[in-house]
């Protein structure tokens, strides 16, 4: 795997790939690479010709500076983890390779980060749009690979290519879980054996939603959803809301649309977790 750490070199190499007729598949990460990662990096290589992985903790989408802090960095070991997986090319950018200089611009996404991480994490989509805009100017891949745990964010990115007319097919990737179906997430490795147990009662409440779809009340719904997470002791729901998949539009009533999906913030102790679930599509 090469690895490179500035534009200047990655660029060019990526040009000749590219002259070679070769399309690139991009997986931007934040690293703490897990098997959720080497998921995207599998689907990246039966989609495309050459694979790039990004790792870089973008200071620019945490509002909270300790969260920042926190973020686990696990360089060595996500190497070797995207070497084992045969991973083209690792670019592992310093923050002043990526903001060489004061970056304003000013994204708009209507309704999309008004909600849900968009009402919590003030600023966070603003600067997830920086970043990955960024390093799609940069890596110009044909595809780019996200995850569905991050759905809103992956909605966004979506919506960020058609506004500026970036020439990348965003390609959804399945939620890859843990034994106990806890959606894999670098900020599990902050939880306690215990925390991570108890965490498996999101994905139960989600499957409970599920069942209960269509029939029981959407306010109901979110009662009952609030109830069950924070009767936890070491649970604390932050938001459940039952959104339409594509405008993000918050529902009260199940008749509003006909795709829907399911979204959960959690704090479990000090590390917040996020998870979905399609109910109707
Ligand atoms: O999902 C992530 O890990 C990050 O938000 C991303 C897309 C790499 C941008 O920093």
């Amino acid at each position: 795997m090469k690895i490179f750490t500035t534009v200047d070199e990655i660029r060019p190499h990526l040009k000749t790939m590219r002259d070679k007729g070769k399309t690139i598949g991009f997986v931007p990460t934040m690293g703490a690479l897990h098997e959720g990662h080497l998921s995207l990096i599998r689907e990246a290589q039966q989609d495309s010709d050459y694979v790039v992985a990004s790792i870089f903790v973008n200071p620019e989408q945490f509002n909270n500076k300790e969260d920042l802090e926190k973020y686990p960095r696990t360089k060595n070991a996500d190497i070797t983890k995207l070497e084992e997986a045969e991973c083209d090319v690792l670019f592992y950018p310093s923050v002043e390779e990526i903001y060489p200089t004061e970056d304003e611009t000013v994204f708009e996404f209507g309704n999309l980060d008004k909600v849900m991480e968009g009402k919590f994490r003030p600023g966070h989509f603003q600067g997830v749009a920086k970043v990955v805009k960024r390093l799609f100017d940069i890596v110009e891949p044909q595809k780019a690979f996200f995850g569905m745990k991050d759905y809103q964010q992956m909605v966004i990115i979506h919506k960020l290519t058609k506004d500026h007319n970036l020439p990348v097919e965003i390609v959804p990737c399945p939620i890859v879980r843990e034994e106990n179906q806890l959606a894999m997430s670098s900020r599990n490795e902050r939880l306690t054996e215990q925390q991570r147990k108890e965490a498996a009662l999101i994905y139960k409440t989600l499957k409970m939603v599920k069942i209960q779809s269509g029939f029981m009340p959407i306010l109901e719904m979110k009662d009952t959803v609030e109830r069950k997470i924070n009767k936890s002791k070491m649970m604390q729901l932050e938001y459940f809301e039952i959104v339409d998949m594509y405008s993000l539009k918050i529902l009260n009533a199940w008749a509003e649309s006909n795709n829907i999906i399911a979204c959960i913030a959690v704090h479990v102790g000090e590390v917040r977790l996020i998870d979905n679930m399609i109910l109707f599509s």
